[in-house]
């Protein structure tokens, strides 16, 4: 009598792979990157971050730097943060920056996105930035990583070890980590009220509950999806405001697991060339922002779904339960439940994460273990 033992299976914890393991562990990833940070007076606390509050005060530009998903994690927060802060932030690929001669001063803030904290590119670039006497920030997932170990400072995102190539919990995690990084430099530096502030974080708190609602009501719409257009050869994605970020993620998500061709893109310049693609069938996935308080975005998003509609496309939305809207065009919805519009990327990328998956799944693909791909990156 033999036991048959697998220990990645029971390391899976009953889940098929990795992935889907961690894509039912995004509430919890986003849950944990909030504990001990908002104390009953109010204030947002960061206390491994060890940059003086005076300098932190001073600072007059945040340059985000990343690779891959945790780039769209930081292009996510750039909304956030110019919104609440009112200093520029600019996202950019690691890779790009590092080799450009990027504009540095001691009041830039550079911050380092990482999951693995092992990424070459983005750990070329924050040395460069420290070169250049910026100080930098580091929003890492592994404890006591290179890209932690060599930043000023460091905020933990506290998602657990990550397993599957294909970046999920991470994600949710990296973009809850920066708006703290956000309302923190908006206490300090007082562009936002306090009770506006701790509004803000409740939001927060609010979302590992509305991203299990997506997990508990959506994935049998999605696996329909996926069966239906698992052999597709194309995909567009499209968003705006914080929904382009999402897209792009989306896009990566596709590709790197499915390895279906995709394209992600502001929904805005559908017009300025993408729509020359859209033909009878084209499948194309909507990041639709919420309707309620007149949101002028959600019109024009809506007149972009009309658009390709028109022209015999196949339409995939992510919208708000009840948007009757989209109801009206769209082939497929993904249900987001209601919230505002800056911490929808917390539950929109959740669809699109298990659609991948899905997809993949469909396509008799490795989930975990994409061909081509490597989890972490250390050479340039
Ligand atoms: C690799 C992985 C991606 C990941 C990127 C950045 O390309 O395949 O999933 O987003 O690296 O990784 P990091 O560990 O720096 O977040």
């Amino acid at each position: 009598y033999t036991v048959d033992w697998d220990a990645s299976a029971a390391e899976k914890g009953g889940w098929d792979s990795f992935m889907d393991k961690e894509i039912h562990e995004d509430p919890a990833a986003v849950q944990r990157t909030l504990i001990g940070r908002m104390s009953d007076d109010g204030t947002i606390h960061l206390d491994e971050v060890h940059i003086d509050e005076h300098e932190l005060k001073a600072v007059d530009k945040i340059i985000v730097v990343a690779c891959g998903t945790a780039s769209y994690a930081g292009m996510v927060a750039k909304y956030a943060i110019e919104h609440w802060v009112r200093v520029p932030v600019e996202v950019e690929l690691a890779h790009e920056f590092r080799y450009r001669d990027p504009i540095l001063t001691p009041r830039t803030l550079v911050v380092a996105i990482s999951q693995s904290g092992e990424t070459m590119d983005t750990l070329m670039a924050l040395r460069h930035a420290r070169e250049q006497g910026s100080k930098v920030l580091a929003i890492c997932n592994t404890q006591g990583a290179s890209i932690a170990r060599e930043s000023d400072a460091v905020l933990y995102t506290h998602a657990g070890p990550e397993v599957a190539v294909a970046s999920t919990k991470a994600f949710v995690a990296q973009i809850t980590a920066a708006y703290i990084l956000g309302l923190y430099l908006a206490q300090l530096k007082g562009t936002v009220f306090r009770d506006e502030i701790r509004n803000t974080f409740d939001q927060l708190q609010a979302m590992p509950r509305k991203i299990q609602w997506v997990l508990d009501t959506q994935p049998s719409t999605i696996e329909q999806a996926a069966v239906q257009l698992a052999d597709a050869r194309s995909f567009l994605f499209l968003g705006r405001h914080v929904g382009y970020p999402v897209a792009m993620e989306g896009a990566l998500k596709l590709k790197e697991i499915a390895y279906t061709f995709t394209e992600g893109f502001a929904a805005g310049e559908l017009k300025h060339g993408p729509i020359a693609l859209v033909d009878e069938g084209e499948p194309i996935v909507f990041i639709v922002p919420p309707a309620r308080g007149r949101n002028v975005l959600h019109a024009k998003v809506l007149s972009g779904i009309e658009e390709v509609k028109a022209r015999g496309a196949y339409i995939i939305a992510v919208a708000e339960v009840g948007d009757k809207d989209v109801e009206r065009y769209a082939d497929v919805i993904f249900w987001r439940p209601e919230c505002p519009t800056l911490m929808s990327p917390l539950v929109d990328v959740v669809p699109l994460q298990l659609f991948a998956m899905d997809m993949a799944k469909q396509k008799g693909y490795d989930v975990d273990k994409p061909r081509n791909l490597a989890k972490s990156v250390t050479v340039e």
